[in-house]
């Protein structure tokens, strides 16, 4: 199918004017551009992923690198890709893709409309299918609800559709982008036991406010807390709220993991950190026959 036969059903069927439609993005890539008074959102159908959030008259909160790859089968370096049904190595088989499948797949469009006149949502699904079962033998249909007001609302809805429980990880994997790595602070994980994925000698506790010197790998467990990342360099801080996530992972791959991912600028380090939503490690969660799990999370802006 070329990219117009594609854009166009989606359009007629789903666009909502200017609020929004379906665009052509990278690499041939379908795109939902939403658009509402105070800010825009783009999300790729590629993995439900969400690409950019811009308020209005204010730099991009995610960040996205220069050097992501738009490909089949490969993650988008940036955005908040969507790790599920496991986060981070598969618990048992060292050979399944890191993070899941479902950031690597073709999302469907379920349906668009407007909040209160004035926001525009979408819902992306994602079902399983010979492939998925292939990777992981569980029935599911998951929901993507992307919520654009002055704010961005991404909640993702996990339904166990077969006749047999399933443990669900997993994470919403939002990347934000900074003034510089070594100027802000993330505030709210203070007292938060953690896992050091760069040090396995045991659970730490995390002491203060955040601050980056090095890279960091840190899985929080066991909270709920909202995220506050301070960043004097922008005049602006960025709150992270969560739903049905009791993890969250901070990570900054540094200068040496930097230079060893192909998808990511040797120096783009300095430029992002991320605060993800997660069901990681003891945290991940069982879903019965028939059941949702909500993971959700909502990201803000203030001026400082
Ligand atoms: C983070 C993990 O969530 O994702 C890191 O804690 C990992 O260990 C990072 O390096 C990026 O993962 P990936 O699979 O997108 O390269």
């Amino acid at each position: 199918m070329t990219l117009t036969t594609k854009l166009e059903p989606l359009n007629t069927s789903f666009s909502l004017g200017n609020a929004l439609r379906f665009i052509e993005g990278p690499n041939g890539f379908v795109l939902a551009a939403l658009t509402s008074e105070k800010a825009s959102a783009t999300v790729a159908l590629h993995g439900g992923h969400v690409l950019s959030f811009v308020p209005k008259g204010q730099p991009p909160v995610i960040w996205m690198s220069d050097e992501a790859q738009y490909r089949e089968g490969k993650a988008i370096r940036g955005g908040i890709p969507v790790c599920w049904p496991w986060f981070g190595p598969h618990p048992d088989d060292p050979e399944k893709q890191a993070h899941g499948f479902a950031r690597n797949l073709e999302w469907t469009v379920f349906s668009a409309r407007m909040i209160n006149n004035e926001s525009p949502q979408l819902h992306l699904t994602l079902r399983d299918d010979a492939l998925t079962r292939s990777i992981w033998d569980h029935a599911f249909h998951l929901e993507m609800i992307i919520t654009l007001t002055d704010e961005l609302k991404v909640e993702l809805q996990i339904k166990n559709t077969g006749d047999t429980a399933f443990t669900s990880g997993g994470a919403l994997h939002t990347y934000l982008s900074i003034s510089q790595i070594s100027q802000i602070s993330i505030h709210g994980l203070e007292g938060a036991r953690y896992i050091d994925q760069l040090d396995p000698s045991g659970l730490k506790t995390q002491e203060g406010e955040i601050r980056f010197t090095a890279e960091t790998d840190n899985i929080y467990l066991d909270t709920t807390a909202t995220c506050r990342l301070v960043d004097p360099g922008m005049h602006r801080e960025i709150y992270v709220d969560k739903l049905g996530s009791r993890s969250t992972v901070v990570w900054n791959p540094w200068i040496n993991k930097a230079a060893r991912m192909s998808d990511f600028g040797d120096n783009e380090y300095l430029e992002m950190v991320c605060i993800e939503t997660a069901n990681a490690a003891s945290d991940t969660v069982v879903i019965a026959p028939g059941e949702t799990h909500r993971l959700g999370t909502t990201i803000r802006v203030a001026s400082l």
